[in-house]
């Protein structure tokens, strides 16, 4: 993990209320799919924590959603050329075995972020097949980023394209045609209920990435906890946010 003083080359909407955000590192830091950045904004002490997408060179690109004041600031006063303060990378990442060759990614709201990343690394040497919720087509983006992969399904939540319907149900749909040796996914808790349930006895390593709450990013504070199915406690930004699906209590 480093901190860096970035210089920000482009920050634009890209759809409603989201943004996409391309900073420059002083020099190449290697990123895993599925890891983050604690991203600092003036004016407030706490860093945000934001998924990377994309990571090329010196070149880190994430996406959010305006949500509350920090991202708000962030889309108002970050443009070309401001510098940026940014710990990163962050978290354990995906983790795909060699033997795993067909992977679904199932994600939903800003938990689309975090999987572009894995839809990059993964589609080179394998099947990726995706599937991808979005409340209706003005919330869409990043689409030529998800086709990358074997299969992209766009679910909406309105049916203004795509699947009408969320993105577990589309994939549950395609489940014994795609078969996948491994699922990928992040969304908001109800959507990672739904997956945990329609996985049950499937018997296929499923790994879901949280968004807690989070204050360091770093593991030092604790704001971000959770509790695992086997009654230990974890971090989710030190020892997560990627984990086994069984393993923690949704
Ligand atoms: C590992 C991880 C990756 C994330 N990746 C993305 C991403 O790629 N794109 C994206 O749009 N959002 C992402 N989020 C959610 C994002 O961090 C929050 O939307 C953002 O921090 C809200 O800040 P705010 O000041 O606008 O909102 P406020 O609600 O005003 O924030 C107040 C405080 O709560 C924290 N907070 C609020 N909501 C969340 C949340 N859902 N998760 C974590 N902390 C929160 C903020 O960091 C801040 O400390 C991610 C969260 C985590 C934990
Ligand atoms: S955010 Fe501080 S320990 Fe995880």
């Amino acid at each position: 993990m480093r901190e860096v003083t970035a210089t920000v080359l482009e920050n634009k909407r890209i759809a409603d209320e989201v943004y996409t955000l391309t900073f420059a590192t002083e020099d190449e830091i290697a990123v895993r799919p599925g890891q983050f950045c604690m991203v600092g904004v003036g004016g407030f002490p706490l860093r945000r924590p934001i998924a990377v997408c994309k990571a090329e060179g010196e070149r880190i690109t994430v996406c959010y959603r305006l949500k509350g004041g920090g991202t708000r600031a962030l889309a108002r006063e970050y443009k070309a050329g401001e510098k940026l303060s940014v710990l990163l990378p962050l978290g354990n990442g995906f983790y795909v075995q060699e033997q795993e060759k067909k992977i679904a990614v199932v994600g939903g709201g800003v938990g689309i972020f975090p999987l572009i990343s894995a839809i990059r690394a993964y589609s080179k040497t394998k099947q990726v097949y995706a599937y991808m919720g979005f409340r209706n087509h003005a919330a869409l983006c990043m689409e030529y980023e998800m086709r990358r992969g074997e299969k992209l399904v766009i679910a909406t939540d309105d049916g203004s394209v795509g699947f009408h319907g969320t993105a577990v149900q589309a994939f549950m749909r395609d489940f014994e045609e795609v078969k996948p040796d491994v699922v990928l996914a992040c969304g908001p808790m109800p959507m990672l209920r739904a997956l945990k349930a329609a996985m049950a006895g499937k018997n296929v390593p499923t790994y879901v990435s949280l968004e807690e709450r989070m204050g360091c990013g770093i593991g030092a504070c604790l704001v971000c906890v959770c509790e695992k199915t086997d009654g230990a406690h974890a971090r989710v930004c030190k020892d997560g946010p990627v984990f086994e699906i069984s393993d923690v209590g949704l």
